[in-house]
This record gives C-alpha cells, sequence and structure tokens, in this order.
C-alpha cells in the first residue's frame, strides 16, 4: 500500500459561522464551500481551499446531540485540530494493509465527506494522530 497526498486537515470549532470568518479574513481562504449537515455523523463540515492551493481545511462543528465532535469540544472548548486526512488509491487494500499492521480502525469503512469510501484509525496506533483514509476523488 502506498500512501497518497494530505488531503485535508480536520479541525474541531465550536462556532462554523465565526471559524469561517476567521478562515476567511484572517487567512485568507479562497474558496470555502457551501457547509453541509452529516447527519449520521452528528456534524457539520465546511471544506475551504487556501489561497496556495493544495491541502484543504475541513471545519467540523456538532450538530444537536451526541457525537464524537461534540466530545471532542468538551475536552477542547476552544476547538482545534482533530484529524488528518491521506488519500489511497484503493480504499480496501489500505485498511487491509493498516489492519495487517495491527492497528486499530473505528467502525466500517462508509462514505466520507468528499463522496468516497473512508475509515478512521485510532490515534494511539498513530503517534497521537486520528488518521481518516479516503480513497481519491476521482
Ligand atoms: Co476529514
Amino acid at each position: 500500500m502506498k500512501l497518497g497526498r494530505l488531503n485535508h486537515v480536520g479541525v474541531a470549532v465550536p462556532d462554523l459561522a465565526k471559524a469561517i470568518a476567521f478562515w476567511r479574513e484572517t487567512m485568507g481562504a479562497a474558496q470555502v464551500g457551501e457547509p453541509f449537515a452529516m447527519t449520521e455523523q452528528g456534524v457539520l463540515v465546511c471544506f475551504m481551499e487556501m489561497p496556495g492551493g493544495g491541502t484543504q481545511i475541513e471545519l467540523l462543528a456538532p450538530l444537536p446531540g451526541h457525537c464524537p465532535i461534540r466530545a471532542f469540544l468538551e475536552r477542547n472548548p476552544l476547538g482545534g485540530q482533530h484529524h488528518l486526512a491521506f488519500e489511497v488509491p484503493d480504499i480496501a487494500e489500505a485498511r487491509a494493509a493498516f489492519e495487517g499492521m495491527g492497528k486499530r480502525v473505528l467502525g466500517p469503512t462508509r462514505m466520507g465527506a468528499h463522496g468516497t469510501p473512508v475509515f478512521f484509525i485510532h490515534p494511539k496506533d498513530m503517534e497521537g494522530v486520528l488518521t481518516e483514509i479516503m480513497e481519491s476523488p476521482r
């Protein structure tokens, strides 16, 4: 298995509108996508491209009710870096490879925010980094 590019950095935020304003006005985010709900994950998601291109920022805010982002924000009230997402050409092959290395994959492979399948690997097996592996968007 060969890991591809860093697709995005996931950032948990308590207030999506405030965070979008920060990334746009202070950090110069060029293209800010329309926020959308991923109801199964209990999150509002907004992707943005930075002016230099390349890696995106994924803002994650909790919808009402329990979700992993809300739990993260209870530990980190200001929000913060949540996960790194790397692309792979073949999600099933990548999952088998990480499982073969004894990494704890969290839950089933599911459809991700880019419309391609993704899975997450436990930070305790990834030097402290919650890691998303996603199939490359076509
Ligand atoms: Co992500």
